[in-house]
């Protein structure tokens, strides 16, 4: 079975070996796939082997990347595996969220569920097992904090140094506690992720740091079993529709690729549409979108958003994004305002499932989509939620107390009406003294 880089320009379509330590293509500079030649296997007996896989004790087979790696052959050496068991993240029935998207039904795949709270321990299995094989002593990614929690964590169980690079400030708590708990040295940089991308990109290629960014195809490899799972949980029965946050844009161009393998090996006798959500003021592919672009990337300087995880204005990944909106014909790439995605979390959050902002994005997205005609309320949507609730307590927190602010949370600088987040949904807490009486009053009792 070969497996390989291989340029994704139509025009170039080089190959190479996986072996090199590449994350462009030597000759035009374009992003690199891992890719295969597939043996020819019988559809059915690689779901049952996937399947038998869920009840076998070998950790290779808990893991839920790893119990698809007739998919991502790229190892040779599967010694090089790192797992925190990852994969394997449920997928929920939601009704409010349908009800409040104008939907009959509405699933959310919930990725915020893995070992460090985020789709992105599904890619760096892969990508720290693809460090291994190199020989790499040291690691490094820009992140806005999950990229950079999950980097921290696989990499100090592989005995490696891992160098996270994020924007000073500009990260939830929950996700730099991670970093620093599992070890890895933080290195809070002056300027935004887009800064710290270009930064932590020249550094890997000067000297021995191995790049752990999804510029690395090893890490999409990993993240496209996000799709073989979800489409296992609906038995193989392809949903009319799948909505993905968009950040950097690694994860909707991940997804793409599982499901274009899926189709071309058989799992699956057609493609859903897709739709990449982004927020407002981090929305280079909307704006790409809406305007027909496809060759130049619309960047956007100095963005903007409370959901941090997605605050990106130059995403490495938009040509992948584009080929997957491409592959999956007849979804796109919208944008919600920052009300929308609050909205949305607080009501994520009221079927009892709850995720980050980041994630929010898709609902809000979807309820947009359904109030225009778009999505028809009896089809069957899929959400993907990216990361945990407790990422991010701060903005729940804020959100509740109906102090929510778009722009400035500070007291010394004014803030004006308009940057006000309306809490919708607030669930505020409430000051009681501790007194039976009083506390009956509260509950009605
Ligand atoms: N949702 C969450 C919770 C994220 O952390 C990210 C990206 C995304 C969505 C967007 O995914 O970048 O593949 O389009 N977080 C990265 C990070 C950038 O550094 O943790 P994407």
């Amino acid at each position: 079975m070969l497996a390989y880089l291989q340029c994704i320009n139509k025009n170039c379509h080089e190959k190479f070996p996986v072996i090199a330590k590449l994350y462009h293509c030597p000759k035009c500079e374009s992003l690199l796939d891992v890719n295969y030649e597939f043996p020819k296997t019988d559809p059915e007996e690689l779901k049952a082997l996937f399947r038998a896989r869920r009840s076998s004790l070998i950790p290779k087979d808990q893991s839920g990347v790893w119990r698809f790696r007739e998919l991502i052959p790229f190892l040779s050496d599967e010694q090089n595996i790192v797992t925190l068991f990852e994969g394997n993240t449920p997928i929920y029935d939601a009704p409010k969220s349908a009800t409040f998207a104008g939907l009959k039904k509405l699933l959310l795949k919930h990725q915020g569920l893995n070992p460090t709270g985020s789709f992105k321990d599904n890619g760096m299995t892969t990508g720290v097992a693809q460090a291994q094989a190199l020989g790499a002593k040291a690691v490094a990614c820009a992140s806005t904090g999950n990229t950079s929690a999950s980097m921290a964590a696989y990499a100090s169980r592989a005995g490696m140094l891992a160098a996270v690079f994020i924007p000073s400030g500009q990260i939830a708590y929950g996700k730099l506690s991670q970093s620093l708990d599992y070890g890895a040295k933080t290195l809070q940089i002056d300027g935004d992720f887009d800064a710290a991308m270009k930064l932590v990109l020249e550094l890997s290629q000067e000297t021995d740091l191995y790049l752990l960014n999804s510029i690395n195809p090893f890490r999409l490899e990993g993240q496209k079993t996000i799709a073989f799972e979800l489409l296992e949980q609906c038995g193989w029965q392809v949903p009319d529709r799948i909505v993905i946050p968009g950040g950097n844009l690694g994860n909707s161009s991940a997804i793409g690729k599982g499901l274009a393998e899926a189709y071309q090996l058989g799992l699956i006798d057609r493609m859903p549409k897709m739709h990449i959500i982004q927020a407002e003021g981090a929305s280079p592919l909307a704006q790409m979108w809406a305007k027909g672009e496809r060759e130049k990337l619309l960047a956007v300087d100095k963005a903007t958003t409370l959901a941090t995880a997605i605050k990106i204005g130059h995403p490495v990944s938009w040509q992948k994004a584009l080929r997957a909106l491409d592959w999956c014909v007849g979804g796109g790439c919208h944008q919600v305002s920052e009300q929308e995605i609050a909205d949305a979390k607080a009501i994520i959050g009221s079927d009892g499932i709850g995720c980050e902002p980041a994630s929010a994005v898709t609902l809000a997205g979807i309820r947009n989509l359904v109030n225009s005609g778009v999505i028809d309320k009896e089809e069957r949507v899929i959400a993907v939620l990216t990361g945990n609730l407790l990422k991010d307590p701060d903005y729940t927190v804020n959100y509740h107390l109906d102090s929510l602010y778009q722009k400035s949370q500070t007291k010394t600088e004014i803030i004006s009406h308009q940057d006000k987040i309306v809490a919708n949904f607030a669930n505020k807490p409430v000051q009681v003294s501790a007194e039976k009486t009083k506390i009956k009053e509260v509950l009605g009792l």
